[in-house]
């Protein structure tokens, strides 16, 4: 695999430039892969790489020092052709050997983990990684962020895994604050006990809008939701064990809508869990000498360079009450005493930013240094995600519609006649469609969500990474038991064969890329390079009409590239279909 050939280039280079292999890795690459144009060579060497990392004096000609060290390199039996370029030096490795080291595991026990124990991703460190994501706020609507939030800190959490760390998946529930008090006191008036079991989150929601508005006018119900909340803030059994009671049954009902898209979690905290906690922040706070008062009365710390109070952050109400922030500090600390993270990563849209700012830059304040190493990864905004009843309350309703769209679409092909369960493969099938609009862009734009663009079929679309893949599992299926244990690398020195490889030498990189800087659209325009040769390759390189050796050794490519495709888009967060 890539490791192989990066090692044995950077030993050359050691040899020659008298440095340890090591550092070579990072500014080694694969030449990614065009439609058009073959490209002779595997491997690209940086020279401003090795010059920033002081490998090379920086102030030499730097065409110069390209070229003079390509002639120092000595071409072998595995690195056939070495040659200059404009600020590279490229290496083209042997085409048999290139073969024979992309497939000879495959299929293997050693090859479980394909490419993970690259060089490369080993630099990365390992450690735990909390990522908290999803979130969302109890009775009220779970709106489109919360859904983004939720794909892609599964698509965080599910790199970091796959990349070898112990990853603690959190849901971090609105589930305290003063709704609380409203629905409370709402609930007696506008609830059913019936409703709230048959389907809970629009009956809490119901009650929610109602008690709303009936507290715009009605002063009672204001005192009323008032006095809830303050006996839920001093733990009285009725009132705790009617919020434990809507709690309960909302996380009940997310866990279900969860494993609709494929998405699970190993905790569900929550706001709830920090609220005496909070009150220890702000006593820590005073202590350290870092609380003021600002001149409404309100609990303030003063985040101004200059200490001229130009700049603060409210961490106490004015009547002793805490605030979101003030949870959230609450909730680190715990966290961070409770499982030791190296690092922890939130999810929440970009109006969070400034919030998550102040967060972490008190935390340093009170003497945590460990803040930083939380991160907040911010995403932009989805507008009009509407269902055909318009505007969207429930995230069940839109995965119900999506469900239903797709399988009007599934109902052209005559494969879904035959399909086990049409409906789950629907489910798929729009979940990869999602996870492809929201994920193929920078996280930070906003996009507009548009039935008929994302349920395309044709076109760079989710539908086509599923499409990939099931077609390459039937041909599979189709040949099963043809594969031997020996295969002849000679029989696939075909360019289509030669450029699928060359394109999987970069999935290592990839990876690494992805782990930097934590966007998944690295990884999602591999896998549709990918699903395009492999495309080419379905017309190139039959399997049906070749000799059994022949067939054989395609066999074992389209077997490999289906399994990269296959890791690829479960990092995503797709579950792949075999069938469509
Ligand atoms: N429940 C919040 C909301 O819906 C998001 C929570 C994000 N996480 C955090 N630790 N503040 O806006």
């Amino acid at each position: 695999m890539a490791c192989f050939f990066r090692r044995r280039i950077a030993e050359k280079l050691s040899k020659t430039l008298q440095q340890s292999e090591d550092t070579f890795i990072p500014a080694l690459s694969a030449v990614p892969v065009f439609k058009k144009q073959q490209s002779a060579a595997d491997f690209k060497l940086s020279i401003s790489a090795l010059r920033n990392s002081q490998i090379l004096p920086s102030d030499g000609d730097i065409q110069l020092q390209t070229e003079d060290l390509a002639t120092q390199l000595k071409q072998d039996s595995v690195v056939e052709d070495i040659s200059a370029g404009c600020g590279v030096i490229n290496f083209k490795v042997n085409r048999q050997l290139l073969v024979q080291k992309m497939l000879e595991t495959f299929g293997k026990e050693q090859d479980e983990k394909f490419g993970l124990n690259s060089e490369l991703l080993s630099r990365l460190k390992r450690g735990t990684t909390l990522v908290e994501y999803s979130s969302p706020n109890i009775a009220k609507k779970f709106h489109a962020g919360h859904l983004r939030s939720t794909i892609i800190g599964n698509f965080i959490a599910n790199l970091k895994q796959s990349l070898g760390n112990n990853v603690i998946r959190m849901n971090y529930l609105g589930d305290w604050g003063m709704q609380f008090g409203l629905l409370g006191a709402g609930f007696g008036q506008f609830g059913c006990q019936e409703k709230l079991k048959q389907n809970p989150l629009q009956h809490l929601f119901e009650v929610y809008v109602q008690v709303n508005k009936e507290a715009e006018h009605n002063e009672d119900m204001k005192q009323a939701a008032r006095d809830f909340f303050r006996q839920l803030e001093q733990h009285e059994s009725e009132a705790v064990s009617l919020w434990q009671q809507f709690r309960d049954i909302t996380v009940d009902e997310y866990q279900h809508i969860y494993k609709r898209l494929g998405v699970h979690f190993d905790i569900y905290s929550g706001e709830s869990f920090h609220q005496d906690q909070a009150q220890e922040v702000v006593q820590q706070l005073q202590s350290r000498g870092l609380l003021k008062t600002s001149e409404r009365g309100t609990g303030v710390v003063d985040l101004s360079p200059a200490g001229d109070m130009s700049s603060v952050c409210t961490v106490l109400r004015s009547d002793g009450t805490t605030l979101y922030i003030t949870r959230d500090l609450a909730a680190a600390i715990d966290r961070s005493e409770k499982y030791r993270f190296d690092e922890m990563i939130y999810v929440t849209d970009k109006s969070q930013a400034g919030h998550f700012h102040q967060f972490f830059q008190i935390l340093l304040a009170m003497g945590h240094s460990w803040a930083d190493r939380c991160l907040h990864v911010p995403f932009g905004l989805v507008r009009g995600m509407k269902t055909r009843s318009g505007e969207v309350v429930f995230l069940e309703d839109v995965l119900d519609e999506a469900r239903s769209r797709m399988l009007h679409n599934m109902s052209r092909s005559k494969t879904t006649k035959e399909m086990h369960d049409p409906e789950d493969t629907a489910e798929k099938l729009f979940s990869a469609v999602r996870m492809f609009q929201d994920f193929k862009g920078p996280l930070q734009s906003d996009y507009t969500f548009d039935w008929d663009r994302m349920l395309q079929a044709q076109g760079d679309t989710g539908v086509f990474l599923q499409y990939t893949h099931a077609r390459l599992c039937s041909l599979i299926q189709k040949n099963e038991g043809a594969e031997a244990d020996m295969f002849d690398p000679s029989l696939l020195l075909e360019q289509t064969s030669i450029t699928i490889l060359q394109h999987l030498l970069r999935y290592d990189e990839v990876l690494y890329q992805s782990a930097q800087d934590l966007q998944p659209k690295h990884l999602v325009n591999f896998l549709l390079k990918l699903c395009h040769l492999i495309a080419s390759a379905h017309r190139e390189l039959p399997v049906k009409g070749s000799s059994q050796d022949v067939a054989q050794a395609r066999l074992r490519l389209f077997g490999r590239a289906c399994s990269v495709l296959a890791d690829g888009m479960k990092i995503l967060g797709i579950t792949p279909v075999d069938k469509m």
